[in-house]
């Protein structure tokens, strides 16, 4: 069984006809797919940012602490680091975070989003570092980076940074196949900062993604809405339930749209029609959870050698910083 895809994918010339294409690829599975990076849209993006804002949401007030403890380990004075890339970063509050251990020091910082809202949103955030140059690329993570590591000054050293746990939205062989082209785009003496969520009792992950105020519930709905848009779609949204499974043996959660009837839908601009059964589910999204030894050993099978590891214990989320050898 295949499931929905991160936000690794390749971003086609035309997105709107790889959405089409790949939707009617998911819908087709069984079970039936929608790719997640779909998921982020203008008011997706938004949505998102409110439910890092929830209570039972903690990965990002962890991972923010964690970046203001050790920001000066992470982004050392010394060491020749002139370029600072983030992918995926969103608002750009955790890079904000970090840069202010950079006390005024001149840096190239590339932000990497699929999404121009966030990126708009992060240019806001970091509007306030004035020793910052910014360059946006609206792209995939590994053309993003591509794209940044190319303006990169020929002698310098740089620091990429994958946060919020953006690896969990990978499968494993999608998380190694990314890691290892990072890697490979990497100079020896390069780092990367990995964020990544960790495994904790089942009851606290349901209420992360299935939140008493059903705003995870509104950002997963929120697809059908996007594709009844862009795609001419006639999903019935009232029709659909959120359905959030731990499933252990894999390590990760999985979140569906489970149909409430029979129905048949058109996803016109993908060119296909389906039966959804009553109680069937739509898989939109899966995140992974570490422990932090697997961590350490997802990055050295990609050539990266481990620098320091620091776990947030309360919330169980752990950074992770590598260096390129090679
Ligand atoms: C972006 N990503 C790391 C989030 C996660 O936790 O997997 C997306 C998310 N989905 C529902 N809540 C948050």
């Amino acid at each position: 069984m295949q499931e929905p895809r991160g936000s690794a994918a390749t971003v086609d010339p035309d997105p709107t006809l790889e959405m089409a294409r790949e939707v009617a690829e998911g819908l087709a599975r069984q079970p039936k797919q929608i790719p997640a990076k779909y998921l982020y849209d203008p008011l997706g993006s938004q949505l998102f940012e409110a439910i890092c804002k929830l209570p039972w949401y903690n990965i990002t007030r962890a991972e923010r602490n964690l970046l203001a403890a050790h920001a000066p380990a992470i982004l050392p004075a010394a060491g020749g680091c002139d370029t600072v890339v983030e992918l995926g970063g969103g608002s750009g509050d955790k890079l904000s975070v970090l840069l202010s251990a950079a006390d005024g020091r001149a840096l190239d910082v590339h932000l990497v989003d699929i999404s121009a809202a966030a990126l708009a949103q992060s240019e806001r955030t970091l509007a306030t570092h004035g020793s910052v140059a910014l360059h946006s690329h609206l792209a995939d993570y590994e053309a993003g980076l591509r794209g940044a590591l190319r303006l990169r000054r020929p002698d310098g050293r740089a620091l990429v940074l994958f946060l919020g746990s953006n690896i969990g939205n990978l499968s494993p062989g999608e998380a190694d196949g990314f890691l290892l082209e990072l890697r490979g785009a990497c100079r020896p003496g390069d780092r990367l900062l990995l964020g990544a969520d960790l495994v904790k009792p089942e009851s606290e992950l349901l209420l992360a993604y299935d939140d008493p105020l059903g705003l995870t519930a509104v950002f997963n709905k929120n697809v059908l809405a996007r594709l009844n848009r862009e795609l001419d779609a006639d999903f019935d949204l009232y029709e659909y339930d959120h359905r959030v499974v731990w499933n252990a043996d894999a390590s990760r959660i999985e979140v569906y749209l489970e149909s409430r009837s029979d129905q048949l839908v058109c996803v016109r601009g993908a060119g296909c029609c389906i039966r959804i059964d009553e109680y069937e589910r739509i898989w939109t999204e899966s995140s992974y959870k570490y422990e932090p030894a697997g961590i350490v050993e997802m990055g050295e099978r990609a050539g990266f050698a481990t620098r320091e590891q620091w776990v947030e214990p309360e919330a169980r989320f752990a950074l992770t910083l590598f260096e390129s050898e090679r």
